[in-house]
């Protein structure tokens, strides 16, 4: 298939799927919730390139770490029809329990492993793990200081010329810093940073903010070092997003608060 039907097709199914996740909603909570439905280009350009490195008609083995409730998942089935697709999340409770229905709307089938990403409980297996936009998350319920080991232990289920692709929106030098500390031995194939499609107004941006840091919220309020008052917590969260919103919306007159998504992707050796 062309490239860019291929592009287009994959487009098409993400239309399809965000009306039907966001039915219901109104215009603007359609607009916050629909964006994590391809992520502003974010999925599909990931997935591009993982493409030029796995054959997507061979029967490969592809594990997604924190894949809340799928939406990467079914990118990846999107991409790669013929693969074994396993999704590992710290839970599937509300709302991670979504992604059953996801799945099943987006016609792509896959198994569910509930662990932490601290400790997976596999050996080396996988051509490729993936972990898109989970290790801000894994940050949160984890600690800043167990990055490093997170790395390493998804390093650790990727045999020799296997794969591990990392996406998330934390700078470049946070990455690197992450992956000199590591011990076991990678060629970092690819590297590159996309901006994802998202330029929300200040009404949308002020919802958004209302949305996401209850779901922050939520994250300490389940990790191992609880803030001991919500109310507090949440002021903090939404100030520091409030901040970072009114300095976007002065220098570039929206706001995106997803910035700018960077992709590393290592082989082993
Ligand atoms: C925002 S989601 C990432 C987006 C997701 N990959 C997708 O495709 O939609 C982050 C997920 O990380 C999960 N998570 C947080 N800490 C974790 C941990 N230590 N181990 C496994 N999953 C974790 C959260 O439960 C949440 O569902």
């Amino acid at each position: 298939m062309r490239i860019s039907s291929q592009e287009e097709l994959i487009a098409k199914k993400e239309n399809k799927l965000r009306v039907w996740f966001t039915q219901g909603l109104s215009q603007i909570d359609s607009i916050i919730d629909g964006f994590d439905i391809g992520w502003g280009g974010t999925a599909r350009w990931c997935t591009s390139h993982l493409a030029r490195y796995l054959d997507p008609q061979k029967n490969i083995t592809i594990l997604d770490i924190a894949c809340g409730y799928g939406t990467f998942l079914v990118q990846l089935g999107w991409r790669f029809p013929q693969a074994e697709l396993i999704g590992l999340n710290l839970d599937f409770d509300p709302p991670h329990n979504l992604i059953v229905s996801l799945l099943s709307q987006s016609n792509i089938k896959a198994q569910l492993i509930i662990a932490d990403a601290l400790h997976i409980p596999f050996k080396t297996k996988f051509d490729c793990v993936t972990c898109f936009l989970g290790l801000q998350d894994i940050t949160i319920t984890r600690g800043q200081e167990n990055l490093v080991n997170v790395v390493s232990e998804l390093l650790r289920i990727v045999p020799p010329h296997g794969f591990l692709a990392l996406l998330d929106n934390f700078p470049q030098d946070i990455f690197e810093n992450i992956l000199t500390q590591q011990k076991l031995e990678y060629d970092l194939v690819f590297n590159k940073s996309f901006k994802p499609h998202c330029k929300w107004s200040r009404e949308i941006g002020l919802r958004a903010i209302e949305m996401y840091a209850q779901g922050y919220l939520q994250q300490e309020l389940d990790s191992e070092n609880p803030p001991v008052d919500s109310n507090v917590a949440l002021t903090r969260i939404k100030k520091k997003m409030l901040n970072e919103f009114e300095n976007q919306i002065d220098s570039q007159g929206y706001y995106n608060p997803w910035g700018t998504m960077h992709l590393f992707l290592l082989q082993r050796l």
